[in-house]
């Protein structure tokens, strides 16, 4: 928790994350979870993945854009790589943030936009999903998620297992039968509204894992469990069997470049297992909260920093 809280409090020092900005790409160590800066490079990663049968979620990174110009052009950008997820038959879609789409600004605004991408994607028979922000955006996303899944019938919500409200949220949207991507939740929430610790976190997340399966049988949900902890991903396995949930019914989700290990074996397992690939220049908030998810990524990056300067200072 201590790392976490530091990491959060790094990464709102501007030349802290700039610094990291300007090092990451350069020095490689950001390539290992973010897949380029172009919409090229990512599509090139996703094909690999595809090769090696994962489903991909494409994002382009980037969160609370400030102007509706920069909100077009997410939006323009959205359109365009589900073309390109399409034209080059790439098994998957793409995942977008509601504050790149100015949420901030304009609540219509960033509906009339979402609307655009998913009727964009339907035309192509292609599904979108949005992920789920801090919690000052939770009812906002819920309220658009409804009204373009009930229109469109094509789109994926993210919920967070610490918030106590998630299991209530469940009960509703299941009348518009979505698929759900569970998550532990990757925001600094207070205690009066989230879980604080990873048993707590943990419990929940079994209990929602347990309450989106019993859903998946009676065709509420397609449930999505998007974690990279060894002991949910059997859980869900254990619950859908006893279930007696065919394997296509449910799927995983992982991050790019993240538990490569637990990729594979959910894959072996015959599992569905669908990679979520960012990419983009605006990568360092994202990049951050991977950090702050595990003391270990610092030391890969220390690493990397480290291992560049000592080449450098025996090539001179
Ligand atoms: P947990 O954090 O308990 O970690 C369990 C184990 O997983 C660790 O011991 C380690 O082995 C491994 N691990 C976890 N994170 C790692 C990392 N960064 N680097 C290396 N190993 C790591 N959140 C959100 O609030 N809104 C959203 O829309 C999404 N969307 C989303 C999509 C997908 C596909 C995934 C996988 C995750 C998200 N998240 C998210 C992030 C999520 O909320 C959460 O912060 C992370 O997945 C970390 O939680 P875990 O479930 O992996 O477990």
């Amino acid at each position: 928790m201590l790392v976490r809280n530091f990491v959060f409090w790094l990464a709102k020092k501007r030349r802290v994350t700039d610094w990291i900005a300007r090092q990451g790409m350069q020095r490689g160590f950001a390539r290992r979870f973010v897949a380029g800066e172009s919409l090229e490079e990512a599509l090139g990663a996703c094909a690999e993945l595809c090769t090696q049968g994962r489903n991909i979620s494409l994002n382009h990174l980037g969160e609370n854009v400030t102007t509706e110009a920069a909100a077009r052009e997410v939006c323009d950008g959205y359109m365009h790589a589900v073309d390109e997820v399409h034209a080059k038959q790439l098994r998957g879609n793409i995942s977008i943030k509601l504050t790149q789409l100015g949420l901030d600004m304009d609540k219509e605004m960033c509906r009339r936009m979402a609307r655009e991408i998913a009727a964009r994607a339907a035309g192509l028979g292609r599904t979108i999903e949005m992920d789920m922000e801090g919690s000052g955006y939770t009812d906002v996303t819920l309220d658009i998620f409804e009204s373009v899944q009930r229109e469109f019938g094509n789109c994926c919500l993210a919920v967070q297992a610490y918030l106590y409200r998630t299991e209530k949220d469940l009960q509703r949207l299941a009348a518009l039968k979505p698929k759900i991507r569970l998550v532990k939740g990757a925001y600094r929430e207070p205690k009066n509204i989230a879980y604080q610790t990873k048993p707590e976190v943990d419990g929940n997340y079994k209990k929602l894992t347990t309450q989106l399966l019993e859903g998946a049988t009676r065709g509420e949900f397609f449930p999505a469990f998007a974690t990279h902890d060894p002991a949910m991903a059997a859980h869900a396995q254990a619950e859908a069997a006893r279930l007696g949930l065919a394997k296509g019914r449910y799927e995983f989700q992982m991050l790019y470049g993240i538990r490569r290990d637990l990729q594979e074996q959910v894959y072996a397992a015959g599992d569905l297992l669908q990679v979520y690939v960012p990419f983009g220049a605006d990568w360092c908030p994202y990049f951050m909260r991977r950090l702050s998810e595990r003391p270990a990524n610092w030391w890969f990056v220390l690493r990397s920093l480290l291992a560049e300067s000592g080449a450098k200072r025996q090539a001179a």
